[in-house]
């Protein structure tokens, strides 16, 4: 994996990035030495490099229990809770996985990830008399979204093939000891993963929450494993700044943002890559947008947003720049063929690979976009693959940590999230939320 950030220099000068390398090297430092803010949630810091032979076995049998017994598993979770798996997973995924005939593998549904009524309705309908199976994931087991979900599904997956049988689809992957999604699992006997004290949500996919759905949907969850722990290796305090590409990403972006630029989006040129953006935005929003800072992170899907978003980055507001993934290599080829008729007049492209016209329109759109004032850096992957997904998600990670240092906020706690709920509690009139039930009344 490499990272370029050349194209940014005409906006922030080699030397002003340069200037911040002894700070990021400090704060990749408070990562390891655990004297930063947000300290007792560090746990994913050498978390790839403490992962065993045997948690990975563990792993992939239970795995093999629901791809044994059902075509269908879905997997319950919301935010950092379901972002990672559904990125890893819909990245090495056939993008029309759903038609496959011959499936190897169960397809992978998700739910709990929203409180859309029609969504858990057609839910239902797709899963009436279909052998399925349920991963439910939430670190504190309260999140109310998973837990409609699960009710639900939990009910309908026991009426259809009984109570017994139901236990042995059903995965939980929680807390160890607290939250009602540990209680119930352990009152029903459910096969459980822990989701380690130290790891939050959105720095989870390496954990279980992660893992058990990637191997259950069929894949190699030890070489993505191995990406991130050469990762580990790589951005490390060991690693000299002008080596250290987390360090450099993290110390780009913060000048980007000290010189304005207040909006980083991260570009896709493969849409089976939309969800990693989707991990991405969390990761970095949730760590970073506090106290009134923070990048705002945007993704999007090109050339696919050429055609929607293209007008806005190219001649809007310059205060945004772009992160681009791009992959060298594409895992199939598609040639262009040649028309004796040539209509559409295309046959200059006849014999090219349709990965060679992308490349052309993302190095165009490259120079368009920094010639229009929209500092560029790319990260280069050589393809999809689990490893390169491993390394990349590593990457992101520990320059988040640095990042929100740098930014000088605690990266690790995400307060903001609770306003919503609080709100909807006392709308709801939970029980225990009187007072705020009676004060939101007074404001309706
Ligand atoms: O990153 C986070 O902490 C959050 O996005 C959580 O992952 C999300 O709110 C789900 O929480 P839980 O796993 O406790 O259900």
């Amino acid at each position: 994996m490499k990272l370029s950030i050349e194209k940014v220099f005409s906006f922030v000068s080699e030397n002003t990035i340069k200037a911040m390398a002894t700070k990021a090297e400090q704060f990749n430092a408070l990562l390891e030495n655990g004297q930063g803010k947000g300290n007792d949630f560090l746990g994913w810091v050498n978390l790839p490099s403490s992962i065993t032979s045997e948690n990975i076995a563990e792993l992939k049998a239970a795995a093999e229990v629901l791809r044994s017994k059902c075509e269908i598993v879905v997997v319950i979770g919301i935010g950092g809770s379901y972002l990672g798996a559904k990125a890893v997973i819909d990245a090495l995924s056939n993008s029309f996985d759903f038609l496959l005939r011959d499936r190897k593998n169960p397809i992978m549904l998700y739910a709990g990830q929203n409180i859309g009524e029609d969504y858990l309705y057609e839910l239902q309908n797709t899963l009436k008399d279909r052998q399925f199976g349920i991963i439910n994931i939430s670190k504190s087991g309260t999140t109310t979204e998973p837990a409609i979900a699960f009710r639900i599904l939990k009910n309908m997956l026991e009426t259809q093939v009984g109570k017994e049988e139901a236990k042995q689809r059903i995965i939980a992957v929680t807390d160890k000891a607290k939250g009602a999604l540990r209680t119930l699992a352990n009152q029903e006997g459910y096969k459980t993963f822990i989701i380690p004290d130290d790891v939050g949500g959105r720095f989870s996919v390496l954990t279980p929450v992660g893992l058990l759905p990637i191997a259950v949907a069929g894949y190699d969850i030890e070489t993505l494993v191995k990406g991130a722990v050469d990762m580990e290796n790589s951005t490390s305090t060991s690693v000299k700044f002008d080596d250290n590409i987390s360090a450099i990403y993290a110390a780009t972006r913060n000048a980007l943002y000290a010189d304005g630029k207040k909006i980083e989006i991260l570009v896709n040129y493969h849409p089976k890559l939309h969800y990693f953006g989707e991990w991405w935005k969390q990761l970095y929003g949730e760590s970073e947008g506090k106290e009134n800072k923070g990048i705002f992170p945007a993704a999007v899907d090109f050339t696919t947003d050429l055609h929607s978003m293209g007008q806005w980055i190219q001649e809007g507001e310059r205060t945004i720049f772009e992160t681009v993934i791009s992959v060298e290599k594409p895992n199939n080829s598609v040639i262009i063929p040649n028309d004796s008729e040539n209509l559409d007049g295309l046959n200059f492209l006849a014999g090219k690979s349709v990965d060679q016209v992308n490349k052309m329109a993302e190095l165009g759109t490259q120079i368009a976009h920094v010639d229009g004032g929209v500092p560029n850096m790319k990260v280069t992957i050589e393809k999809i693959d689990e490893y390169n997904l491993g390394q990349m998600i590593y990457f992101f990670e520990r320059a988040c940590g640095i990042s929100g240092y740098m930014l000088e906020v605690n990266p690790f706690d995400q307060p903001g999230v609770e306003a919503y709920k609080k709100n909807m509690f006392a709308l709801l009139e939970k029980p225990g939320f009187e007072a705020e039930t009676k004060a939101i009344k007074e404001r309706l």
